[in-house]
């Protein structure tokens, strides 16, 4: 059985380009948000896989995606570490900081999987649902973006404290990164025997990093996760997404070594079409507020993207997630647009 997604993720011409979204399940579904106001917190929905598996596939119900993509969170490895992960209502998440070498080694390594186990029952679950048609996306946040919150203690606009951890005391930043590294490597081969088609690093900070640190911090631990995932389940195809990397798209695509790199919505689509290497495939990149707009203003940005990437196999996404305030029509507007024959 073909699955589109995952044929085009591996680099063979797949058209129209399979399509799929950030945060395709959440709080724009009145079906989500019936299943979300049933748990006392976000993690207990991350944490309960009957609840995970069908949040995962309402969207799948409503709409003709190529792909589900697991309903968790990056922050659960930080909790599998011992960070104590809270989302507290209308504040974002609250992680207890960490910040001194000391701190970092408290980070408990051996429970990972444990703690995790019912994110792999989750996977397991929809696995045995979905059509085989159908691409299973796997994922974890990359080893910046998850120190950016655990050094922080939550979220930042600018994750000062994590650069200044970074450069002052750099032997417990590297500790702390290695930590990561070590998890999130471990975490997505467990997803793929887990029945994950296709994982994704979310580097959704990497935009944050300095010219001079961003090779140490963004594209060198990424490379070593891909090539342990890579090494471990060669058949198994990787996305990356570096946030934010701008001019740096072009290295960090060819240096990371994923066969797909994700495009974030300031990145025009014609810019990597003819910067990113041959061998990589490109996902994106929608602005997530055309879709709300809909109508002719989204069908034009639809447009672009498309004619920016017909020399290249695309995987349509946006740019970010789907934001809450979107109407799920404008979602069936934008999958029929992608889907409709061209000339
Ligand atoms: O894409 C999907 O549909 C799969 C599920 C998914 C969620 N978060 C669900 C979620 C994925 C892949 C993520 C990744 C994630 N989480 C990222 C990387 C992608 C990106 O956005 O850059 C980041 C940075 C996070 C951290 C996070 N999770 C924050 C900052 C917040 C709070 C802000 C917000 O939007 O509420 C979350 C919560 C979260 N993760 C929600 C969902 C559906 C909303 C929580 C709720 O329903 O109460």
């Amino acid at each position: 059985m073909t699955k589109a997604l995952f044929d085009a993720a591996r680099g063979e011409t797949v058209s129209p380009p399979p399509i799929w979204l950030m945060r395709q399940a959440g709080r724009y579904l009145p079906e989500y948000r019936e299943v979300r106001a049933t748990v006392s917190g976000f993690l207990e929905l991350c944490y309960t896989p009957e609840k995970a598996t069908e949040v995962t596939l309402q969207p799948l119900r409503r709409f003709d995606l190529d792909a589900a993509i697991l309903f968790s969170d990056i922050l659960v490895v930080p909790d599998a570490l011992g960070a104590d992960v809270r989302f507290v209502e209308n504040e974002g998440p609250k992680l207890t900081p960490i910040r001194t070498a000391a701190e970092v080694d408290r980070l408990n390594e051996t429970r990972v999987h444990e703690h995790l186990a019912p994110v792999y029952e989750t996977l397991g679950r929809i696995k045995a649902e979905l059509v085989p048609e159908k691409t299973l996306i796997g994922f974890a946040g990359a080893p910046w973006t998850l120190a950016c919150y655990m050094v922080e203690g939550g979220g930042s606009k600018d994750f000062a404290q994590t650069r200044l951890m970074a450069l002052r005391e750099p032997e417990a930043f590297a500790a702390l990164m290695g930590k990561l590294e070590r998890a999130i490597a471990a975490y997505l081969i467990r997803q793929i025997d887990s029945g994950a088609d296709v994982v994704k690093l979310f580097d959704s900070w990497a935009g944050a990093l300095s010219a001079d640190s961003f090779a140490r911090w963004c594209i060198e631990p990424l490379a070593r996760i891909v090539a342990e995932v890579r090494s471990a389940r060669p058949q198994t195809p990787i996305i990356v997404f570096p946030k934010g990397a701008g001019v740096r798209y072009a290295e960090a695509a060819g240096a990371i070594g994923a066969d797909v790199v994700a495009i974030d919505p300031p990145t025009p689509m014609a810019w990597a079409a003819a910067n990113i290497p041959a061998n990589v495939v490109l996902q994106g990149n929608l602005d997530p507020m055309a879709l709300v707009a809909g109508g002719e203003l989204m069908n034009r940005a639809i447009d672009t993207i498309l004619d920016a990437a017909s020399s290249r196999q695309l995987i349509f996404n946006l740019g970010h997630g789907v934001v809450p305030q979107t109407n799920p029509e404008h979602v069936a507007q934008l999958i029929a647009r992608v889907k409709q024959p061209r000339t």
